[in-house]
């Protein structure tokens, strides 16, 4: 299957007019550090359509691996709401994986590939053996690691363990897979490999991706929409779709004087921020 996305919108063909699958209403996040109160947000809202690929941008510490957290119920707000499929977020939902910013901590090391890969299954569903080695070898499959099955994660490279942690995410079969800067460890030559398995495994299955990153030009190459967070305590400074079209690839869509645009748009709010500077004004 593929999945065709509206270059409008963002919107997959399969998600028009469906409710949002996430809603974050009035989101605040205070924490207590040395008895002092710090607010990291307080009143973030929006709302994220099924098959969206948003990514959260911001200066270092404005709070997006906070956002994400709240999401994915690893964090509770001190404030507002969360939706997921118009249920309250209480805590993790089934539906919702979140693949850590230090990823190659999850990865169990005294486990194969497929060994970790099948873990995914563990909580998830009560598969008899010939259906999960099915499964195990579709998902294997799905992310390039054909051949090395049997191998232990310290004879993978980064970019084969970051396959390792993705198809583990992906066997329980998410409807949102929140992703906080997955491939901030690999090198750049990876990290662009990467960033074309994660668009095509996003065209494949009906997966929403929430993706944290520093990097703004990653986010412009993946993402059908961009939330860009102000220094803390964080507001949504900017909220733009990203009209590219899918499929993209490394060198057509960087090659498009679109993606140049919106890259040093949004590099330049983000940056001017760091530097201390006024933040230009938001787009509508
Ligand atoms: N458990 C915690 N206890 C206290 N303060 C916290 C906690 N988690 C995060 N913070 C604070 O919240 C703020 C936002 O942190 P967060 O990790 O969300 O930022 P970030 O935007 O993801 O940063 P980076 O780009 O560096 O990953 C920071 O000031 C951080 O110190
Ligand atoms: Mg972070």
């Amino acid at each position: 299957m593929t999945i065709t996305h509206d270059v409008q919108t963002g919107v997959s063909a399969q998600a028009q007019g469906k409710a949002p699958i996430i809603e974050v209403r009035n989101a605040a996040k205070r924490f207590a550090v040395n008895g002092q109160s710090l607010t990291v947000f307080d009143g973030i809202s929006c709302s994220i359509p099924q098959g969206a690929f948003l990514s959260i941008v911001g200066p270092s510490g404005c709070g997006k691996s906070t956002l994400l957290k709240l999401i994915s119920g690893l964090e509770a707000p001190s404030g507002g709401e969360i939706l997921f499929n118009g249920a309250k977020v209480t805590g993790p939902a089934e539906g919702m994986i979140y693949v850590f910013q230090q990823y190659t901590k999850s990865i169990f090391p005294w486990r194969t590939v497929i060994q970790n890969i099948e873990f995914g299954l563990n909580s998830h569903k009560k598969l008899g053996k010939r259906e999960r080695d099915e499964l195990c070898r579709h998902y294997v499959k799905l992310v390039g690691l054909e051949g090395y099955e049997h191998y232990f994660p310290y004879q993978l490279s980064g970019g084969m363990q970051q396959r390792v942690v993705i198809a583990r995410a992906l066997i329980c079969e998410p409807s949102v897979l929140l992703m906080d800067e997955p491939f901030s460890a690999v090198d750049a030559l990876t990290r662009a490999i990467l960033q074309e398995l994660i668009l095509k495994i996003w065209q494949t299955i009906p997966v929403t991706i929430l993706f944290v990153t520093h990097d703004v030009e990653e986010a412009v190459f993946l993402s059908s929409r961009i939330i860009s967070l102000t220094k803390s305590p964080a507001k949504i400074h900017e909220d733009v779709v990203i009209d590219l079209p899918y499929p993209r690839d490394q060198i057509t869509t960087r090659a498009d004087e679109k993606f140049h645009g919106l890259r040093q748009q949004l590099f330049a709010s983000i940056f001017l921020q760091e530097k201390g500077g006024a933040p230009s004004a938001p787009r509508s």
